[in-house]
């Protein structure tokens, strides 16, 4: 496994471009099951979670080709052949359980495997079950495994017990060719659902209510295919955003979209960040000191979770005490004890950690436990005096694209060394 190298010190200047978003690629991947016409999704993130979306597309029998640089995936599921997703896939990217949808709204039958939890958290599937149940999909699990009938969906209302971004998304996906409507009510409102919600209208499903909590689609007897656009990724811009501000430096992180940032802003802002907001993306400069913010992870337009570690690691350098809730995943303050190792104050206790600020990092040798924890330690690791080695990168190559040479390009010394852990 990798190891990422950083010497801290450097200011960071210039521009970054961000990447398409790999949690809207995902699913737009997954709903080209939904047809057997060809689709194209375009400004594909190059990352290891988009190869294994590519390889649990092709074992279920679907044509795939993708551009030379990696960018634009072809997708032709008129060949598919197979409704069952392997234990080893799903267990290597719980998103593939984004399949059961399609494949019982398409060919009546699904059998996937359970995603189980991860260090984060339990991460059950419940309410897709429960949803899917609802539309009239027979649903039994044995041996680690869904197994789903229905002779054809039919639309249904339901309401999710938590706004669950993959749950809206599932359903979203397996109402668009049930019979009827359906309405989601309590439904996930991130802008990479709505962008899910406007690829499945260009393949003729009706969807209105994307981006708010009531979410109405009028399924389809069959769907043509699209040509798709993935929408920057903004949990990587609020990472290079962070970068900016924790070097104290000035970087334009292009192509990312203020409006998909807006709590994150505000809370950037509140700790003396200046953030400017243009067509072409979003200036950042943390000149003076740093203030401390409290910070509270929400469901969409709330603070991001997947952007609470990236804040933690600022919030280390800010002058005064700042607490951070997390609300979202039961687990998710595994970085705070490897921050600690770098020289950081912080007390996590249940779903609270209090960051005492002002704290003198030292690089350290640390390791990554899941993606955000990965680039939280990276962050971490600019700001240090002395050499920061983040062992285990294989969770920031799921996530992140080409992350060394995004942050080199902006004067970081940083470098990765291959397999040294
Ligand atoms: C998506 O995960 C993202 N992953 C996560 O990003 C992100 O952190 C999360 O949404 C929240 O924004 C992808 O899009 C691939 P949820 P998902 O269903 O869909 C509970 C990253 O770093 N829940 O909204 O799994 C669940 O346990 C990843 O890119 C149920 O209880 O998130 C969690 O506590 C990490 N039952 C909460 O809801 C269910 O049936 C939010 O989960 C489903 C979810």
């Amino acid at each position: 496994m990798d190891t990422i190298v950083i010497r801290g010190g450097a200011v960071l200047d210039g521009e970054v471009t961000v990447s398409g978003a790999k949690n809207a690629a995902l699913p737009l991947l997954f709903s080209t099951l939904l047809t057997p016409h060809r689709c194209v999704v375009r400004n594909v993130p190059v990352l290891r979670d988009i190869r294994t979306a590519v390889a649990v597309l092709r074992h279920l029998g679907a044509r795939v080709e993708s551009t030379a640089d990696g960018h634009e995936i072809r997708v032709e599921a008129g060949a598919v052949d197979r409704s069952e997703a392997p234990y080893d896939l799903v267990k290597t990217m719980r998103a593939s359980f984004l399949v059961l949808g399609p494949l019982l709204a398409r060919f009546g039958r699904a059998r996937v495997s359970t995603p189980g939890g991860c260090a984060i958290g339990a991460r059950p599937v419940d309410l897709h079950l429960a949803g899917l149940q609802k539309m009239g999909a027979r649903i039994r699990i044995t041996e680690g495994y869904v197994e789903a009938e229905a002779d054809r969906l039919r639309g249904a209302k339901i309401v999710l017990d938590m706004p669950s971004v993959g749950a809206t998304q599932q359903l979203m996906m397996a109402a668009s060719l049930a019979e009827g409507t359906t309405v989601i009510e309590n439904a996930a409102r991130e802008p990479e659902n709505v962008c899910l919600a406007g690829a499945l209208e260009r393949m003729g499903a009706r969807v209105s209510g994307a981006g708010t909590p009531e979410i109405t689609v009028e399924g389809r007897p069959e769907l043509d295919g699209a040509d798709v656009t993935v929408i920057p990724d903004r949990i990587e811009a609020g990472t290079y955003m962070v970068a900016a501000a924790i070097t104290g430096g000035s970087v334009v992180v292009g192509g990312a979209r203020g409006d998909h940032l807006d709590a994150f802003t505000a809370k950037l802002r509140e700790a003396g960040v200046t953030v400017r907001e243009d067509p072409s993306g979003v200036r950042v400069s943390a000149r003076g000191t740093l203030a401390a913010a409290d910070v509270k992870t929400m469901p969409h337009p709330g603070f991001p979770t997947d952007l609470q570690a990236q804040f933690m690691a600022l919030m280390t350098q800010a002058a005064g005490t700042s607490t951070i809730t997390e609300t979202i995943f039961e687990n998710r303050f595994l970085h705070a004890q490897e921050l600690v190792r770098m020289g950081a104050e912080i007390r996590a206790d249940g779903n609270r950690a209090i960051i005492r600020g002002r704290a003198a990092l030292s690089g350290a040798p640390v390791m990554a436990t899941d993606l955000r924890a990965s680039v939280c330690l990276v962050l971490a690791g600019l700001a240090a005096r002395g050499t920061t080695r983040v062992a285990r990168v294989y969770h920031l190559d799921r996530g992140y694209e080409r992350v060394e040479e995004k942050l080199r390009a902006l004067g970081a010394d940083i470098r990765r060394e291959a397999g040294t852990a």
